[in-house]
């Protein structure tokens, strides 16, 4: 037993901040954050918009792509490190506005890997025979921890949501996936405050803190090294897979990645440029982005592949 993506989807909040929008918000200039990330712009989520409002309508944009309705849905996973509250969870909330009872719901946290975090968990749910049809999401708000008087993550990060549908199949869908995490870098990227340390912090409102450079580096490491082992594992050439759908946190990560993997530009699925990092929210998003503009195809290999703060990280290869 296999687990395939049937649908996708997505949704980004309505209202979009500039890079010229931050430059009057903090010091700094399109042309820094253009060169430096290849962000222009991000979406922001309006006031009465929280994480689970983002993941319901990208999930239900998925739920429709697959033809099916909520009751066909027998899982809900949302990957999230912006929950609206700290229970109900995510993945209940969301189940809620779905309209579906009954279903296992619930969310994790692995920040920026997330999404590739939900997928693998759903994906051995369906391996073993438990599910049949789950509804896996990755949201995010993260306008909402940015201290936004720190240009040095504040013209990052975005809000939006996207989500997938994995169905049983005889034939693989995900052929392979690798996770990992390693706690020993927590102090280059976490939240300030949270819930059990509330009462030692200063402020108790999180907000992301990022020596970025440092993350940069292993980042790049650290990915370097994950795709070279899902190549090794599965026994395949470079000039096999046909899309790279990574984490959107940098050009130029993802340029290194591209690289590495012997890959045209072309083949690479891009949205920093206008999402900005949402996150958990990112690889979902950006696999919708090109499987709606046509680019991908029934029958492509796609490698999904993500890195974040804990550090976590995961790979997917799928065959769509
Ligand atoms: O998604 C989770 C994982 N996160 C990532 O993968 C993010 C990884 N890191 C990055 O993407 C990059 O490191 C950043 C985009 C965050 C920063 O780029 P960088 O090339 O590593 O720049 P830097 O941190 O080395 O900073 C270079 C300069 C510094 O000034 P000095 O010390 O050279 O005078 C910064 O103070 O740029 C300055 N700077 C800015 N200038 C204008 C930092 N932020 C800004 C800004 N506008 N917003």
């Amino acid at each position: 037993m296999y687990s395939r993506i049937i649908g996708t989807g997505k949704y980004l909040p309505e209202k979009i901040l500039t890079n010229f929008d931050l430059e009057k918000m903090v010091d700094t200039t399109d042309e820094w954050i253009r060169t430096r990330t290849g962000i222009e712009h991000r979406h922001i989520a309006a006031d009465n918009e929280a994480t689970s409002d983002l993941a319901y309508k990208a999930g239900l944009a998925a739920i429709e792509d697959a033809g099916l309705t909520a009751a066909d849905i027998d899982f809900v996973l949302v990957g999230t490190t912006t929950p609206d509250l700290i229970f109900p969870n995510v993945g209940c909330l969301v189940q809620e506005k779905l309209g579906i009872r009954g279903t296992p719901a619930f969310s994790l946290e692995a920040a920026c890997s997330g999404f590739l975090y939900a997928l693998v968990v759903a994906d051995q749910f369906i391996r073993t025979g438990q599910v049949r049809r789950a509804l896996v999401i990755g949201a995010e708000t993260m306008s909402r921890i940015m201290d936004w008087t720190d240009r040095e993550t504040c013209v990052l990060f975005g809000d939006g949501a996207g989500a997938v549908i994995l169905e049983a199949a005889e034939e693989p869908g995900i052929i392979y996936s690798t996770l990992g995490a390693d706690g020993r870098y927590r102090e280059l990227l976490y939240a300030s405050s949270g819930v059990s340390t509330r009462h030692r912090e200063n402020s108790d409102i999180p907000a992301l803190r990022m020596k970025g450079n440092e993350v940069f580096k292993v980042a790049v490491r650290t990915l370097e090294s994950l795709v070279d082992d899902v190549i090794a594992k599965n026994n395949i050439e470079k000039g096999q897979i046909d899309w790279l759908i990574p984490h959107q946190a940098n050009i130029r990560i993802i340029n290194a990645m591209a690289k590495r993997l012997e890959m045209p530009m072309e083949r690479v699925v891009l949205t920093v440029k206008t999402h900005g990092n949402t996150s958990a929210a990112s690889v979902p998003m950006a696999l919708d982005t090109a499987i709606r503009d046509g680019r991908i195809k029934r029958g492509d290999m796609l490698l999904l592949e993500a890195f974040g703060g804990g550090f976590t990280w995961g790979a997917c290869l799928i065959r769509y």
